[in-house]
């Protein structure tokens, strides 16, 4: 035998089953990773799909909100998630389909005239002393309805329509403000106008309104309007808003379904973007959150929120540009400054306790704002996708 055959006969035996051995170890494997990762990805997929529709707008309203402005701030209504999500949200953001023109109410306005039905206590003093100086710099005549000795923000049909018919004569462009419940033009065949407002958050809103009404320039002021106002007992003025809560003082209960409570706090935010119908006024309730929310989608512009202005401000200016054209420049012109507009030093802390107890009681409102932030955050979110907003 030569000495090379000598050398395979006794060499190769071996390693050929060690060959074989090998290979199939390898496809087995191969196979093995294959299916494994197919299912990684599948459920990799489904992830992605369980994020698309509603976790991923809070989160991203949390992760913004954070950001912003905080006032009166309460952490307590900010829900935390965990870093792990958010790689998921991240990765899904850039494939988010955010639909610019949906979500631009401006456009399908008949009139360039703005309707800013503001909601008492949430900052809207500076929002119409903003509108007021934009008014200047960008021509638009600026409008407001007279300081009432008891505000009407529910009118009766005939009342919209001279209302609604009052906006529509204006000139354009033109800015009307009015603490008013949403009125639907087009129900009166009316042009629609541009519709926009602010919200806060329910409870520093109603702790907000309990502190103003017993500051003592609130009454002064109003005294003077109105000099045969009677002057408030001195109990009810000393009263602090923890034991008027705790107390069960009939003030600070907030009772679900109640539709009438002899107070005038204005505790529904929701009541503003309802409308003036009756289902409109029991507290709390499903039926006027639905109503609100679907006025909101349907018809508002812009909603800011009062807890992140510069978002707000950013909205604004991209999505009514006419009006706001500028505003963040103007909000922050440090020579005219205005940002302590109608602030109230006569508030006291209110403890996270009790802002809790009051929560329980605010559910659904506390929906309809955290509706309307992630509307913002929507709008603000398409913004970047189309450029480079920062
Ligand atoms: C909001 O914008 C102003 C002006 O651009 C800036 O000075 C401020 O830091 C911003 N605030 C937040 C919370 O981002
Ligand atoms: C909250 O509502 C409950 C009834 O559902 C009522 O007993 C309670 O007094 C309310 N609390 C406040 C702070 O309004
Ligand atoms: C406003 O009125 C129009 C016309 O009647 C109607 O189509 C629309 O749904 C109304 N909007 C709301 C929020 O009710
Ligand atoms: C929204 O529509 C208004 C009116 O057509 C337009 O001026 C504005 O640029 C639009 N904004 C965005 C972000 O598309």
């Amino acid at each position: 035998m030569p000495k090379e055959n000598m050398w395979r006969q006794r060499r190769v035996p071996v390693p050929k089953r060690t060959i074989e051995l090998i290979a199939l170890v390898a496809i087995s494997s191969t196979l093995f990773l294959f299916l494994h990762t197919r299912d990684l990805h599948s459920r990799l997929k489904k992830m992605e799909v369980r994020l698309q529709p509603g976790e991923d707008d809070v989160l991203s309203a949390n992760q913004l909100s954070s950001d912003g402005i905080q006032m009166d701030s309460d952490s307590n209504s900010i829900v935390h998630y965990p870093n792990v999500q958010r790689i998921f949200v991240e990765k899904y953001e850039d494939e988010e389909v955010l639909d610019i023109d949906t979500l631009n109410n401006t456009k399908r306005a008949d009139r360039q005239v703005l309707f800013f039905n503001r909601v008492p206590k949430v900052g809207s003093q500076t929002f119409m002393e903003l509108l007021r100086r934009l008014s200047i710099r960008n021509a638009f005549s600026f409008n407001r309805d007279r300081v009432q000795r008891v505000e009407t923000i529910r009118l009766a049909p005939i009342e919209q329509l001279h209302l609604a018919r009052m906006v529509s004569s204006y000139l354009e462009p033109s800015v009307y403000v009015k603490h008013v419940c949403f009125t639907n033009f087009t129900e009166f065949h009316l042009p629609e106008p541009i519709y926009i407002n602010i919200v806060r958050d329910p409870v520093e809103r109603v702790i907000s309104w309990y502190y103003y009404v017993r500051a003592p320039w609130y009454y002064v002021e109003r005294k003077q309007i109105f000099p045969d106002l009677p002057l408030p007992d001195p109990n009810w003025l000393k009263k602090d808003f923890e034991s008027c809560v705790l107390k069960g003082d009939r003030e600070c209960r907030y009772l679900q379904g109640e539709i009438h409570e002899g107070i005038g706090d204005h505790r529904r935010q929701t009541l503003f973007f309802c409308g003036h119908s009756e289902k409109c006024t029991p507290f709390n309730t499903i039926g006027a959150l639905e109503r609100a929310k679907l006025a909101v989608e349907k018809h508002y512009a812009v909603v800011g929120v009062l807890e992140d202005i510069n978002t707000t401000l950013t909205v604004l200016e991209n999505y009514i540009p006419r009006f706001f054209q500028g505003a963040t420049d103007v909000y922050y012109d440090q020579a005219n400054s205005f940002m302590r507009i109608n602030r109230n030093f006569f508030k006291p802390p209110v403890s996270e306790e009790v802002k809790n107890l009051v929560r329980s009681n605010f559910t659904r409102e506390v929906e309809f704002y955290q509706f309307c932030k992630q509307r913002l955050y929507r709008q603000y979110r398409a913004l970047k996708l189309r450029s480079n907003v920062p």
